[in-house]
């Protein structure tokens, strides 16, 4: 606390990212990176880009990777709004498209920068339990709101709804936005990208974080009818001009295009995945069903404060949550196949 600050700053509650330490061989488990990284020509292009333009402010609404994002969607490049990183796409979403008289509703178990931005934008918030085995019911959203937010699939359960779902909730509400968070749709979920000429209401957000491998390049984007971009443009032409700088764009847009890379390596991490989990069953452990990038796993018998702790003595990061329905769950991102096998030893040990 301090005198010069401004009053709604004394009332955040700052959202506590993923640990990001440095340490010699560390295995890294905590933040839903990708273990394979961006594609080479990703890394090509942002070699090609370091040069004397960066004297010159960079291109402001990033329209080469707008195209690319709208032609691989049959997209208008005005319907596809990018940001850095898809927190800065959300934080303005929620500044522009969901603060109401009537509360914006997402789940009681979801992303927890939801709050945050609430708190940050003064929206009230209403939160809708998640159902006895932690999936989101549609059913439980049928009450006023002023707007709704999902994450599908969702973190940190990682559960994902099918399409006709998002388009029922769609349906049922079509006065109020409904923001889409595909963080991690590229590995399993269905995206509701294709429903978004049909309804008016939707606005899907995407990141280049986790299925493109580039969570420390700053990219992502949401996918809406013209009314809700303009939204969007007009907070960000409030607050920063310039969200992508020439580097990024250089390299979102390679990475966009490289297909071949972005589909083989959201396979292996799809094949890993499931390996893990049926090894983590034959541990004790019971894991929520995934369609994202990690699992989240309960052990019957020991607790996961304990268990993350045992982890990190040995150099592997998971993350937990605290809270009183997630407290006995771990996340665990999916690495490489050896740093899947690395946590597997470790928890047998820790186990035994
Ligand atoms: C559900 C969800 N949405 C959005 C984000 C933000 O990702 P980024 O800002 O890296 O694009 C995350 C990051 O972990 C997430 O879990």
């Amino acid at each position: 606390m301090s005198r010069f600050w401004s009053p709604v700053v004394q009332s955040l509650t700052p959202y506590v990212a993923g640990e990001q330490p440095v340490i010699d061989g560390l295995v890294k488990l905590n933040t839903n990176e990708n273990p394979y990284g961006p594609s080479p020509r990703a890394l090509a292009a942002i070699s090609e880009a370091v040069n004397d333009t960066l004297r010159l402010y960079p291109e402001p609404t990033g329209l080469k990777l707008r195209e690319a994002i709208a032609a691989s969607h049959d997209l208008d490049p005005g319907e596809v709004f990018v940001g850095n990183g898809s927190d800065e796409v959300l934080a303005h979403t929620f500044q522009a498209l969901l603060k109401h008289e009537l509360p914006l509703l997402f789940p009681d178990i979801t992303y927890s920068f939801y709050p945050t931005y609430c708190g940050l934008y003064g929206i009230d918030f209403r939160e809708v339990l998640l159902d006895e085995k932690m999936q989101v019911r549609i059913e439980d959203y049928r009450q006023p709101c002023g707007a709704i937010i999902l994450p599908n699939p969702n973190a940190p359960t990682g559960s994902a709804l099918p399409l006709a779902a998002i388009e029922a909730l769609l349906q049922e509400h079509p006065d109020q936005v409904v923001v889409i968070d595909e963080a991690y749709v590229d590995f399993g979920g269905e995206s509701a990208i294709p429903l978004v000429q049909k309804y008016p209401n939707l606005l899907v957000v995407q990141t280049f974080s986790k299925s493109r491998g580039l969570a420390g390049l700053r990219v992502g984007f949401a996918v809406g009818q013209r009314p809700l971009i303009d939204a969007l443009e007009r907070v960000k032409d409030s607050f920063n001009s310039y969200p992508l700088d020439r580097l990024t764009q250089a390299g979102a847009v390679a990475a966009w295009e490289d297909q071949d890379w972005f589909r083989k390596h959201c396979d292996l991490i799809v094949a890993s995945r499931e390996r893990l989990i049926a090894a983590l069953r034959e541990l004790g452990f019971e894991v929520l069903p995934s369609s994202a990038n990690f699992v989240f796993a309960e052990h019957g018998e020991r607790g996961a404060v304990e268990l993350a702790a045992e982890l990190r003595k040995r150099a592997i990061l998971v993350r937990h949550f605290r809270g009183e329905r997630t407290e006995n769950f771990l996340r665990i991102t999916i690495g490489t196949d050896a740093e899947c096998n690395k946590l597997l030893d470790a928890l047998k040990q820790i186990l035994a």
